[in-house]
Formats: C-alpha cells, sequence, structure tokens
C-alpha cells in the first residue's frame, strides 16, 4: 500500500450487502470476477468476501444473524450497495479535519477492520446520504 503515498486517496472497495455471499459469488463469476480473501469479523457482526476488480474490489457483506448492522440493513433496506471505502494515509488527520468541518464519524475511534486495517465509519447524514468507510492500511 505504500504506492497510496504518491496517488493519495483511492477507491479501496465498493461494499454490498448480501443475505448469503454463496449465492451472490456466483453471479460475480458469470462477470468474471473471482473472489479473493474471506473472512468474519465477528465484532461487527459480518462475513466478508473481497472480489477484486480492475485496481479496486467489491466487499460482499453477510451478516452473521439479524441483530447486526448489516442484518438490520437488509431487513429495512434489502440487499444492495452498502458503502464505499477510501484509503487515506493518515486517518485521524482526515478525521480531524472532518470534524473541523462539520462531518462526523459514527464511531468515537478508529477500529480493526478486514485484513487487519484501520477504519471508521463517516456519519452518511453528514456526507451527501452516502456511508464512507475511510481505511488506512496497516504497514507490513
Ligand atoms: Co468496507
Amino acid at each position: 500500500m505504500g504506492l497510496s503515498f504518491i496517488m493519495g486517496t483511492r477507491l479501496d472497495h465498493v461494499a454490498i450487502a448480501v443475505r448469503n455471499i454463496d449465492a451472490i459469488v456466483r453471479i460475480y463469476r458469470l462477470l468474471g470476477v473471482e473472489p479473493s480473501e474471506r473472512e468474519t469479523i465477528a465484532e461487527q457482526g459480518v462475513e466478508l468476501l473481497m472480489l477484486p476488480v480492475g485496481n479496486t474490489r467489491l466487499e460482499l457483506l453477510q451478516p452473521l444473524d439479524d441483530d447486526t448492522p448489516i442484518g438490520r440493513f437488509i431487513a429495512k433496506r434489502g440487499e444492495g450497495l452498502h458503502h464505499i471505502a477510501l484509503e487515506v494515509n493518515d486517518i485521524e488527520s482526515v478525521l480531524d479535519r472532518c470534524r473541523t468541518e462539520g462531518v462526523k464519524s459514527l464511531m468515537d475511534k478508529p477500529r480493526i477492520g478486514a485484513g487487519g486495517s484501520l477504519i471508521i465509519f463517516l456519519d452518511p447524514r453528514t456526507t451527501g446520504g452516502v456511508l464512507i468507510e475511510l481505511v488506512q492500511a496497516i504497514d507490513t
């Protein structure tokens, strides 16, 4: 992820809430998209699967049960687009800048997300209706 230093903010992934990852991955296979990592993040109540597309990825999110953020999202709005994730170099400085300008986050501070990265979600009521996840890759 060293390139992001040169290239600045990049689209890390577009996330889609689904009831059943296996059912949906079949559709993307038809479109020539093959899955890569699959992972369970118990703290967020999801199982996820990454589908590399070009220089970004789709993230399929399946709730571990109905009483989780993704489970509630699907119950209310059905399957579909859930969030976009932007990779930034310094999540804390971006958050400071956002808060100063009235763009709020949904959690107090970043937490560990997919692949061990640092993540935080911005409040869609302050971002023009889009749930935006900020991602800072862990240096390896
Ligand atoms: Co995400």
